[in-house]
């Protein structure tokens, strides 16, 4: 942030909006800066009023209301820098909003450089400051910082022998990589905490727990889960060319890949029939690549218990590049955009600025996160999410094939303990005609349940009784169907060389 907010002051921006939840951290270099820039830096908040970051202990309690403090701004002489805390609630006042824009009017003809630096952990910007008002991302901290951190603390600790470090060099690596993510106080409590879980001593363990700490506070911010659940992609069926696809970039994100000259992959986007496989492929991207997995929820975007719908999809995409390389899945993204471009959708504009966002972020993110979304319903997926450029391919997963069918049937067999070879897969996979992977599943779920119940080892006639009562959801909606590979036809590559 430090760079982005010098070139800022510099370049006069008298108003800038700082988002962060770390504010003694984005303090501490606001601090700095002005420092090194030789300028005043004054501090204030609604309990304190002013206060000058030099003489800390003298506080100026007439400033605590926000409008005298702005007239106050308006009319010193002096360049400085203005830090206001948590002034966010105040931009409901008309008043307030209105001095902004006269501070931010009266740079241009003024002699001193005076910046104010909003600063909290949210982003609501009223529209009359849209223009006047520059966002600054204060980021998460990186690993070189952590690993800092990481090495101050141990010594801190270690010198008055509060705890017995036993990390080697690849463990230290691990621990900061676990830390990735994590805000400078998260990371540091995660560590407290894990030292005191092995009574004071700093090990191994400690990356399981950081770990763990970690996938709390990522789903405590609402919007993103780290995803364990992960899945082996020998126990996908079928889909020979997307898995071969995702198989030759197995080495995609490494420092080798860079050297030779080829990009990061972006992402793709899975098309195709319910209970196929799409949301199986995105979990088994990550045990592939052994990438961390982390799942977006695109209806949540928009839901406003969360905060507003441009912070989530801000603050989600900051958490993802954090502890980048990593896997960004958007599961059923359609249902998240499914209102852009459309006018009988109440809040229209937000959703098309939020979408109009995370696309631009699609095409030029420099942070090695690959996207895997999925889609199912075609008509709500935007068409400019399919243009060129966006993803780096869209595959179509369309129903199963006899051979594939075969295949899913062997799998779900010997996930479930049975072998395989005592089953005639060969029968079981005509007889599943137009059944998804997810259908095939069912019924053996359903097969077991008729032996169990009958007191005897599952039989082929159990398989074949529940294929005969089972009608395929693909049968039953056979024009959908028919619209989506009219579709995929025209813009996707199949997910498979088999031919239909
Ligand atoms: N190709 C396959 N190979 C093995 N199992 C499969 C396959 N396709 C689906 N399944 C089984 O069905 C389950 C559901 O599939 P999945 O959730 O991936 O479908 P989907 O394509 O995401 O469907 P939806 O569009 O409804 O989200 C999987 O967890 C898996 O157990
Ligand atoms: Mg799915």
């Amino acid at each position: 942030m430090r760079d982005e907010l010098d070139l800022y002051i510099r370049a006069r921006y008298p108003l800038l909006w700082v988002v962060t939840a770390e504010e003694q951290r984005a303090l501490r270099e606001i601090d700095e800066l002005g420092k090194a820039q030789r300028k005043r830096v004054q501090l204030w908040s609604t309990t304190r009023g002013l206060v000058n970051a030099a003489l800390p202990d003298r506080e100026d309690t007439s400033k605590r209301d926000p409008l005298q403090l702005l007239k106050s701004i308006l009319d010193d002489s002096e360049a400085g820098i203005w830090v206001l805390r948590d002034f966010h609630p105040f931009l409901k006042d008309a008043g307030v909003v209105r001095r902004l824009r006269e501070i931010a009017f009266s740079q241009s003809d003024q002699k001193a450089n005076k910046t104010v630096i909003l600063l909290g952990p949210v982003l609501k910007l009223p529209p009359e400051l849209e223009k006047e008002i520059a966002v600054v991302d204060f980021d998460l901290p990186t690993s070189e910082q952590l690993q800092r951190r990481l090495d101050d603390m141990t010594a801190r600790l270690q010198e008055a022998s509060r705890i017995e470090v036993r990390l080697d060099r690849r463990q230290r690596a691990q621990l900061v990589q676990a830390c990735l993510g994590l805000t400078a106080v998260e990371a540091d409590n995660a560590l407290a905490k894990a030292v005191v879980q092995a009574e004071g001593v700093l090990d191994g363990r400690a990356i399981e727990a950081v770990t763990a700490e970690k996938k709390q506070i990522i789903r405590k911010s609402g919007l993103l889960e780290y995803y364990d659940n992960t899945e082996l992609i020998d126990n996908v069926g079928g889909l020979d060319t997307l898995k071969s696809w995702l198989r030759k970039r197995v080495r995609a994100f490494t420092d080798e890949a860079r050297v030779f000259g080829l990009p990061a992959p972006k992402g793709i986007l899975l098309v195709g029939v319910q209970g196929c496989g799409k949301s199986l492929i995105a979990r088994s991207v990550a045990s592939m690549w052994r990438l961390p997995l982390l799942r977006l929820d695109a209806g949540r975007l928009f839901a406003s218990l969360v905060g507003s719908s441009e912070e989530n999809l801000r603050q989600a995409i900051k958490t993802a590049e954090s502890i980048a390389p990593a896997i960004l899945w958007v599961d059923e993204i359609e249902k998240g955009f499914s209102g852009v471009g459309s006018s009988n959708v109440s809040d229209a504009g937000t959703t098309a600025r939020v979408f109009g966002s995370f696309v631009t972020w699609l095409q030029e993110k420099q942070k090695p996160v690959f996207v895997v979304a999925t889609a199912n319903d075609i008509s709500g997926l935007p068409a400019e999410l399919v243009r060129k450029g966006r993803f780096d391919e869209i595959f179509f997963v369309d129903l199963p094939d006899m051979d594939e069918r075969r295949e899913i049937w062997r799998i779900h067999l010997a996930k479930r303990n049975r072998e395989p070879a005592q089953f005639d897969l060969d029968t079981l996979a005509i007889h599943s005609d137009r059944l998804s992977g997810a259908e095939i599943e069912q019924a053996v779920i359903a097969g077991l349940y008729e032996a169990f119940d009958a007191g005897r080892p599952l039989a082929m006639s159990d398989l074949l009784d529940v294929l005969g009562e089972t009608v395929a959801l693909s049968t039953m909606m056979r024009e959908e169907l028919e619209a989506l590979r009219a579709w995929a036809q025209q813009r996707a590559r199949p997910a498979t060389s088999r031919p239909r």
